[in-house]
């Protein structure tokens, strides 16, 4: 059982894996170019420094250790999907990372969490779904189904669910183009959806919109502390249209993350949605 007493970190707590064997060895996303791969010591520096930033703002950090041959497994939102002491493991879509889900389950299990498997369909974790409030935002299509996504909220009890199809295939997650801040208000990357998903979105959380030039640099996969958003560098427009809604942007370098299609968000779990 973990010791943390998610009332005295009222901005929350995150799972997170520090690199050990983090690298691009395969092409599971556009992201991913074997002839670019990740430079470990600089890596290992951008993730302290994230680490930092969350703890510096007032999150709690529980830590899964890295299982060496699974250079994916520092992007813990792909574990799976937390609400209250429930936590549905993850069902990869590529053999390339389904041999993290025994880690992540091991780590949920001794961590005191109810652990649920899902009986049909893909399904990679906050990746693909994010609590608002009591809403359950989902994003179908490149690495999760949304038969899962169903099944996912009847285990939670989800009283809405809304689930929108991903289209452009750099935005294969849907944390990299899409982002609650609050129950009521989100950053959203507009061109990952179509007209009506967009228009779904819309009539249920108020929508920031980020222009595409700061997507591509991964602007939607932030972690949200209360009014202090970490988030990658070199997004100005966003971090302006963030300060003019009360927000502070927190800028960390995480290149050699995206060079396998992950930043700040990807990096982190949530575990203590209620
Ligand atoms: N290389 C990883 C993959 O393709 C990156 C995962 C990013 N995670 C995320 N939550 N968007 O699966």
């Amino acid at each position: 059982m973990t010791s943390f007493a998610p009332s005295l970190f009222p901005h929350g707590s995150w799972l997170v894996c520090k690199p050990k064997d983090y690298d691009v060895r395969y092409q599971i996303n556009p992201w991913m170019d074997l002839s670019k791969t990740p430079e470990k010591a600089l890596a290992a520096s951008q993730w302290m420094n994230l680490h930092h930033h969350i703890l510096r703002l007032g999150g709690w950090l529980e830590y899964v250790e890295h299982a060496d041959g699974w250079p994916d497994m520092v992007f813990t939102a792909n574990a799976g999907l937390v609400r209250g002491r429930d936590a549905v493991i993850s069902k990869f879509r590529h053999k390339e990372r389904a041999g993290e889900e025994r880690y992540f389950k091991e780590w949920f299990s001794a961590s005191g969490f109810n652990v649920h498997e899902l009986s049909k369909g893909a399904f990679e974790g906050e990746g693909d779904a994010l609590f608002a409030g009591d809403t359950l935002f989902c994003g179908y299509g490149f690495r999760s189904d949304r038969a899962a996504h169903e099944e996912v909220a009847s285990l939670f009890g989800v009283k809405k669910l809304v689930a929108v199809q991903l289209q452009d295939p750099r935005f294969y997650h849907l944390d990299t183009c899409f982002c609650p801040l609050t129950p009521k208000l989100a950053l959203v990357h507009p061109g990952a959806f179509n007209a009506s998903d967009l228009a779904l979105l819309e009539q249920s959380i108020e929508l920031i919109r980020v222009p595409s030039t700061d997507a591509v640099h991964f602007v939607c996969n932030a972690v949200v502390l209360g009014t202090d958003v970490v988030l990658p560098a070199g997004c100005d427009t966003t971090y302006r249209a963030l300060a003019e809604r009360g927000y502070t942007a927190h800028p960390v370098a995480l290149s050699e993350f995206i060079k396998a299609g992950g930043a700040a968000k990807c990096l982190s779990l949530k575990l203590d949605n209620s």
